[in-house]
């Protein structure tokens, strides 16, 4: 795994936004899975700029969001799809029929999962699936108890996840308590995660993601398995990392390490 510890949360959005831009410029068709949340709201500014400053051209991209609460429709002001185009996708080119989300009122739920997992596998797989981290380690909506080869399907939302977004909503009764989210299982078949976290709240998920054992118990150290998996976190999202130097010194010296091969 790749810990990159940032100073400050427009650093970490800076950066993951990097990594996307430079991606693009290999495979202009590439297939991003995205979050919601608070933390990725700066990723999605930046990479509004870069388009804006016809940096990168979202004409040939399709995303895949990762979740959605179960009851609301897409036009919900709290429902996930909304805010993927109040934030994001109403700001750049994107084309409608290359976004993809989750219903909040499928038919069939479980038929509606398959066909969600079948035209992931149809346009070749997530190139880049970036995550945030609840305060309990979830990712996406697998909260701790998710099978690590957990699939796309139902998962119910626990007390910290509904106080988490209660801020969301008029009042904490209001947030849905079920969802439907890509599983644990889905994310590791992505060419890249990239996982970003800012705030102290988040340092002790982190720690326990990065430094713990791969557990249910914290959906996010399944990131351990993935041989292409980066952490990107700010200072306090990093407090609680026993190893904060060496990976630190590790990152930098990364580019050095491979000057070093070639003379
Ligand atoms: P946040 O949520 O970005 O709003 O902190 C992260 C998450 O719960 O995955």
């Amino acid at each position: 795994m790749e810990i990159i510890i940032k100073p400050d949360y427009n650093e970490v959005c800076e950066e993951t936004a990097g990594i996307i831009h430079r991606a693009w410029q290999k495979k202009n068709a590439l297939v991003l899975g995205l979050p919601t949340g608070q933390t990725p709201l700066g990723l999605y500014e930046r990479l509004i700029s870069f388009y804006n400053e016809g940096k990168i051209d979202f004409s040939s991209v399709t995303t895949f969001n990762v979740d959605e609460y179960l009851g609301l429709e897409k036009t919900h002001p709290q429902s996930f799809a909304f805010y993927m185009d109040n934030h994001f996708f109403r700001h750049i080119n994107i084309k409608r029929e290359n976004t993809h989300f989750l219903s909040g009122k499928p038919e069939n739920i479980e038929e509606h999962c398959r066909a969600y997992e079948a035209e992931i596998r149809r346009v070749g797989g997530i190139d880049i699936q970036v995550l945030g981290i609840g305060v309990n380690g979830h990712i996406a909506f697998n909260e701790p108890s998710s099978s690590l080869a957990s699939r796309t399907r139902l998962e119910m939302l626990t007390q910290e996840s509904i106080k988490a977004n209660a801020h969301f909503f008029k009042h904490e009764k209001d947030v849905p308590r079920f969802c439907l989210t890509m599983g644990v299982g889905t994310f590791l078949e992505s060419k890249m995660i990239l996982l970003l976290a800012s705030g102290k709240d988040k340092a002790k998920a982190v720690a326990s993601a990065v430094e713990g054992p791969v557990s249910v118990s914290n959906p996010a150290s399944a990131l351990q398995l993935h041989p292409q998996a980066k952490f990107i976190i700010d200072e306090e999202a990093a407090a609680k990392l026993s190893r904060k130097d060496y990976y630190r010194w590790k990152h930098e010296n990364r580019e050095k390490s491979l000057d070093f091969l070639k003379k």
